[in-house]
């Protein structure tokens, strides 16, 4: 039997929109789970007049049906995951250990991750990643070395805790000495303020891998909320600026601890543009009036660094490649609003270096490429108010289906504002899904 499972995954370098169709699909799914990433992400959802930003609490939160679910391959932050559960109940969404369980092999993200974080980065200068300073690098880098790792099941128990936190503290406050010249940190209060957090952390904490597969087994629906853009993936993004975990749906099974057959339909959501935050290649940027312009009308600022964004043209053939690499079944294109007013608008059909024609994206040979574009024109109206996908007007209906064309996939879905009722569904073959 084909699994009911959806997975959810961005093919750009992040900030598709993720949030809002999360927030729609989680409607007709059982559980929601993170399975990349950490609080680098930024996932926005728009109930109404009320907007929320989330960045490590999947988006399943405002269904009250869904369990949600913080795998064990995101980089799991306390302060942020304690802070935001606040925030929700502040507002009236309570989210208890019935609605979220937090993996005891998720790796904590510590106050030496951040650190380490920000001083490398400083050191790089013109080199730097431009990562968002969540610590998101450092705190994966333990989980590979093992010895310096620290995971949800030792912050939730004090005996484990401390003296593995003193010792690698210790290390890091030499590591950091030596090679940024850094003042020492204070082990004593980064030992109470963590051990405090833990007992706050531990009714949610569970063997959510166990959980997940047993769900599964008796025909419950998973949603897999990825993280990032694909672009991004630490084996398959233009490295090395990228961020340190599998974002793409190959993650969601060791993310997760559910099989590669329970992945399920892979949505793959597009920007109707691009954006990239942070240094490397970007072939369709446009360092001009026209991304100013997108920047603007788009409010392409990021969600957890306020820093904005860089802007480009469509890019099928980085799309055709990520949409390959996940597998792919549909398309969630957002932001169409974004490109009414333009005359005119572009697509990268496929990259050229020098007079070679290069039609594979490959992203460790970025040097020299440069987009070869189709022109379309433009349209003026406002398209915000659109339901259906034959009210938009003839010049972005040609659009969503040429971006269809080159990407070889079907647009199941367009978003046309950020509010939950401001998307059209198209071409979906999600079960469920009205
Ligand atoms: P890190 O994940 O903080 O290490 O950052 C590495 C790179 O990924 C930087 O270019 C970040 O701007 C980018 N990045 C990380 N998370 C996101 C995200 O959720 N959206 C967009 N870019 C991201």
């Amino acid at each position: 039997m084909t699994s009911r499972n959806v997975t959810v995954v961005g093919l750009q370098w992040g900030d598709e929109g993720k949030g809002k169709i999360v927030d729609a699909l989680s409607d007709v799914c059982d559980y929601v789970a993170r399975y990349c990433g950490g609080a680098n992400a930024g996932h926005s959802v728009v109930i109404g007049d009320r907007k929320f930003a989330l960045h490590l609490i999947p988006c399943g939160v405002f269904r009250p049906h869904v369990v949600n679910v913080i795998g064990n391959g995101v980089a799991f932050d306390p302060l942020v995951a304690v802070k935001e559960l606040t925030g929700l109940a502040d507002r009236g969404v309570v989210v208890d250990h019935n609605r979220l369980a937090i993996s005891a092999a998720a790796n904590v993200v510590m106050p030496y991750h951040k650190l380490q974080d920000s001083l490398s980065e400083a050191s790089l200068g013109d080199g730097k990643i431009g990562t968002t300073a969540r610590g998101i690098g450092p705190c994966y880098g333990d989980k590979v070395n093992r010895s310096t790792a620290i995971r949800v099941a030792d912050l939730i128990d004090p005996d484990l805790l401390a003296p593995k936190l003193r010792a690698t503290a210790a290390i890091k406050n030499k590591m950091f000495a030596a090679l940024y010249d850094a003042p020492p940190m204070d082990i004593d209060a980064m030992v109470n303020e963590y051990v405090a957090l833990g007992r706050q952390i531990r009714p949610y904490v569970a063997n959510t891998g166990a959980m997940l597969r047993k769900a599964i087994a008796a025909g419950k629906r998973v949603l897999f909320e990825g993280g990032q853009g694909s672009l991004l993936d630490v084996d398959h993004g233009t490295f090395p600026f990228v961020t340190s975990s599998s974002v793409t749906s190959c993650g969601v099974p060791t993310g997760s601890g559910v099989s590669p057959g329970d992945v399920g339909q892979v949505v793959g959501l597009i920007k109707a543009y691009t954006t990239r935050v942070g240094s490397g290649p970007f072939p369709t940027e446009q360092d001009n009036a026209i991304g100013n312009r997108i920047r603007e009308r788009g409010r392409e600022y990021g969600t957890t660094t306020g820093r904005p964004r860089r802007c480009g043209w469509f890019d099928a053939v980085a799309v055709r490649y990520t949409a390959d690499l996940s597998g792919v079944a549909e398309l969630s294109l957002s932001l169409l609003d974004v490109l009414s007013g333009l005359d005119e608008v572009k697509l990268a059909v496929r990259y050229r270096r020098g007079r070679q024609v290069v039609e594979d994206f490959d992203a460790a040979a970025m040097d020299g490429i440069e987009p070869e574009y189709e022109t379309m024109p433009g349209w003026s109206e406002d398209i915000t108010g659109c339901l259906r996908f034959e009210d938009l007007p003839a010049a972005a209906r040609s659009y969503v289906n040429r971006v269809e064309q080159l990407v070889g996939r079907p647009v199941g879905f367009v978003s046309v504002g950020p509010e939950r009722t401001q998307t059209i569904r198209h071409h979906t073959k999600i079960e469920g899904v009205r």
